[in-house]
């Protein structure tokens, strides 16, 4: 794994949203690689954030991938306004009960694609690297969440670490970790095959944007 380049997506929930465009210019010139923006329902998970009106604000404050993890019930009915909001990687939960049956999740997926974003699937800390291989040739980008969804904040769980090995074994491109990362689990993380880190409180919160970003490079 020590030839794939690592890629930080800083997760705008831990910025300033007063600040929104100053933030998302300053982890810009602070060597950010991509955006990772937070989607929530209430009902997927218990809170709420944002939708595609703030994408495409995010958008208009930066040239970087924009990669939106949609913790949505039914994620089936929302790829367009996101991908025409500017989301350049579209992940969705395999767990979402609008997913449930295998053709709706496939069709999404494609449908992703077809509308011109990359597609990502994402799981839940508890569920099993099985369940994602049918679908790892259907994705450009596995996100394992590393926390339960839903909250920044949180404290990594070192359980998921086993996951990212699985999974990595079988799967080339892009595989990324979001909960709880710092430089020490953002370490385990990338040992383990890792190659995208998203960290919204180790980078919002650090005295130094630039230097949380490097850390996390190793
Ligand atoms: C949690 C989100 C994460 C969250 C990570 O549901 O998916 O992206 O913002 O925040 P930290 O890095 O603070 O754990
Ligand atoms: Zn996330």
């Amino acid at each position: 794994m020590s030839a794939r380049s690592i890629m930080v997506s800083p997760s705008l929930l831990a910025c300033d949203f007063g600040r929104l465009a100053e933030e998302v210019r300053a982890v810009e010139a602070a060597g950010a690689d991509w955006l990772h923006v937070d989607v929530m329902d209430g009902h997927f998970v218990p809170n709420l954030t944002v939708g595609p009106v703030v994408v495409e604000a995010i958008r208009r404050a930066s040239r970087l991938p924009l990669d939106v993890h949609l913790m949505l019930n039914h994620p089936e009915q929302h790829v367009k306004p996101f991908i025409e909001a500017g989301a350049q990687y579209l992940t969705v939960h395999l767990e979402a009960p609008g997913l449930r049956t295998e053709s709706v999740l496939r069709k999404t997926l494609d449908a992703i694609r077809a509308l011109g974003a990359r597609p990502g699937l994402s799981v839940r800390p508890r569920t099993s690297a099985d369940a994602l291989r049918p679908f790892l040739e259907a994705v450009d980008l596995v996100l394992l969440m590393t926390v339960e969804p839903g909250f920044g904040g949180q404290a990594f769980m070192p359980e998921v670490v086993p996951k990212v090995r699985q999974v990595r074994e079988g799967f080339s491109r892009d595989l990324a970790v979001d909960g709880g990362i710092n430089a020490e689990t953002g370490r385990a993380c990338r040992e383990a095959g890792a190659n995208v880190l998203v960290a919204g409180t180790y980078v919002f919160k650090a005295a130094s944007y630039k230097d949380a970003i490097q850390s996390l490079r190793g």
